[in-house]
């Protein structure tokens, strides 16, 4: 199914948007089952190889993991994070864009509002791209992790940025730890949908990061909620190949070529 299709059906769909992010081609399978966006966040970084900060990801290591989603993707929407430093400017992101969408296969890319570069957005949807924005707590722009929309200007500034990134042509927005009054006023006043991360029901759909909702990741801030402690079933499950592996349990024969 095209891009168009896809969008078409989730902007029609009278029930909640769901969305969540994959870094590999197993795990997008089972998504691609039950999600209508699957996104390959840059939150890789942190969830994956343990970085301190998604800003320390590199475009190519991304790419890799693209490349290893898309081949799960039938029927979901593919959006591909931009991680930092790869859309400063026009060029560097039509650059960067181009290289990602050639090699993934991505429906859509997302990018960090920064409170500037809507222009961006803007040409980057001209020419043809599907971008997906994000405002609120932005972790490329931010220097640590607050809740936004409670300062007395906060209202104003992110109604603003959310209300820009639509006129640009953004075919969704992620709203990230917004405060829910605020999350659910700018879902009212947007045309696009709102996807929400610790920014309320309100939000037209939601999204979390995978590890942490099947509890692989060991990050549980108060937004998310862990379906699964998979950090505890595989431990058993390696416990139990320690103890078979010592007490010569396994292999046995039948594991064995003769
Ligand atoms: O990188 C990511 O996983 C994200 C989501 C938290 C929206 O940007």
């Amino acid at each position: 199914m095209n891009f168009l299709k896809k969008v078409k059906k989730i902007y029609k769909l009278d029930r909640k948007i769901v969305c969540l992010t994959a870094y590999s081609k197993p795990l997008a399978k089972i998504l691609d089952e039950y999600c209508d966006i699957i996104l390959v966040g840059d939150s890789v970084a942190t969830a994956f190889y343990g970085m301190k900060s998604t800003k320390e990801i590199n475009l190519d290591t991304m790419i890799n993991h693209g490349i290893s989603v898309s081949k799960s993707i039938n029927k979901s929407i593919l959006v591909f994070d931009m991680p930092y430093n790869t859309y400063r400017n026009l060029k560097e992101a039509k650059f960067n864009v181009k290289k990602v969408l050639r090699k993934t296969n991505s429906d859509a890319v997302k990018l960090e509002s920064n409170g500037k570069n809507f222009y961006i957005i803007s040409k980057l949807v001209k020419s043809g791209v599907n971008v997906m924005g994000h405002i609120g707590y932005t972790p490329q722009y931010k220097k640590s992790f607050s809740p936004q929309g409670f300062k007395s200007n906060d209202e104003k500034q992110l109604i603003d940025e959310a209300v820009k990134i639509e006129k640009a042509g953004a075919f969704a927005i992620v709203l990230e730890c917004i405060n829910f009054k605020l999350a659910k006023k700018i879902t009212k006043i947007l045309k696009i949908p709102t996807i929400g991360i610790g920014s309320s029901l309100y939000c037209n759909g939601q999204i979390l990061v995978l590890d942490d909702l099947i509890g692989l990741s060991g990050f549980y801030p108060k937004f998310v909620k862990r379906y699964l402690n998979l950090n505890k079933i595989i431990s058993n499950a390696i416990q139990k190949y320690k103890t078979d592996v010592i007490k010569k349990k396994f292999p046995k024969i039948s594991n064995s070529y003769k």
